[in-house]
């Protein structure tokens, strides 16, 4: 088998010193259409790594060409690793008429030749999607974040808080591996850009929190969270997340308000991505028996 890195999955080059990466061929044309090519006979099983922030469209499509491609060519057994797999918060019909752009994408690829999804984290808030002939597992990368912050261990000075109920699930995990108390925020959304939070679950007074979440998209809601953990009188307040997006500059905006440390995964780059995810899913891959 190959392991193939697409265009969001070429800063993993160095991930894992014993794996050999392949690459294949792309170009776009002068109107932006993409051009892409095997340069490689494709064996029956075949991996292909791809993370989707930012510009989730050119992504997909890439993903799609290559998958068929590898398909036509012989491969029936493809495997894709999508550390960041985008279009997964639109779940259902919120209003009518709406797409449901988590199945159609997950459809795509399923149509495309992709047997087995590994991801990170994705937003499936509402459980795994069920798509016939395609296996997803998600994988949860809260307890990996331990190793950061080893030092507060079965300390009763430190908090795991998820800054809304979904990622109360992730506080617990890294709690449990900590050994120290887990909390959540009771938080509302308004709009794409603005949340509110209302109340936290634990008492935070004198005490430093380590704030978990799955995704840091414009930073809202962990600029919102801090503010309301300060105003309940806690000290340092760290973050951790699976995903950084960091759209709008909030990266800054979060170091700026006064927040200790921020680190995510390298499931998509930035000065913050401390976590490798890629040795992590090869570790999964083994234990799903996929490999
Ligand atoms: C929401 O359900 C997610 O878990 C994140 O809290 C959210 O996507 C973060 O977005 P933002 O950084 O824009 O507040």
């Amino acid at each position: 088998m190959h392991v193939i890195l697409l265009s969001g999955a070429k800063h993993f080059k160095e991930a894992i010193k014993e794996l050999e990466f392949f690459e294949i061929e792309t170009k776009y044309f002068p109107d932006n259409e993409l051009y892409l090519r095997i340069p490689f006979n494709p064996l029956k099983k075949e991996i292909l790594i791809q993370s989707m922030p930012l510009e989730p469209d050119k992504k997909l499509i890439e993903l799609i060409f290559a998958s068929k491609t590898l398909k036509d060519l012989g491969s029936d057994e493809l495997i894709a690793l999508i550390p960041y797999l985008a279009y997964t918060r639109q779940d259902r019909r919120f209003k009518e008429g709406e797409a449901i752009s988590q199945l159609i994408v997950l459809e795509m690829m399923r149509d495309a030749g992709i047997k087995k999804i590994l991801t990170i984290d994705a937003h499936f808030h509402s459980g795994i999607p069920r798509v016939e002939g395609l296996e997803i597992h998600n994988l949860k990368l809260a307890p990996y974040f331990k190793e950061f912050f080893k030092e507060f261990e079965e300390n009763e000075d430190f908090l795991a808080i998820g800054p809304d109920d979904d990622a109360y699930e992730l506080a617990i995990l890294l709690a449990k591996e900590l050994k120290i108390e887990a909390g959540y925020i009771e938080k509302k959304r308004i709009s794409d850009k603005e949340v509110e939070v209302k109340k936290v679950s634990a008492e935070v007074e004198n005490k430093n929190i380590i704030l978990i979440d799955d995704i840091i998209s414009t930073g809202g809601t962990i600029i919102e969270a801090y503010k309301l953990l300060k105003k309940e009188g806690a000290k340092d307040v760290y973050v951790a997340a699976s995903h950084g997006l960091f759209l709008q500059d909030s990266l800054n905006k979060i170091f700026s308000i006064g927040i200790k440390e921020v680190i995510t995964s390298n499931s998509i780059p930035s000065k913050a991505s401390k976590l490798n995810v890629i040795p992590l899913m090869f570790n999964e891959l083994n234990k799903l028996k996929w490999i």
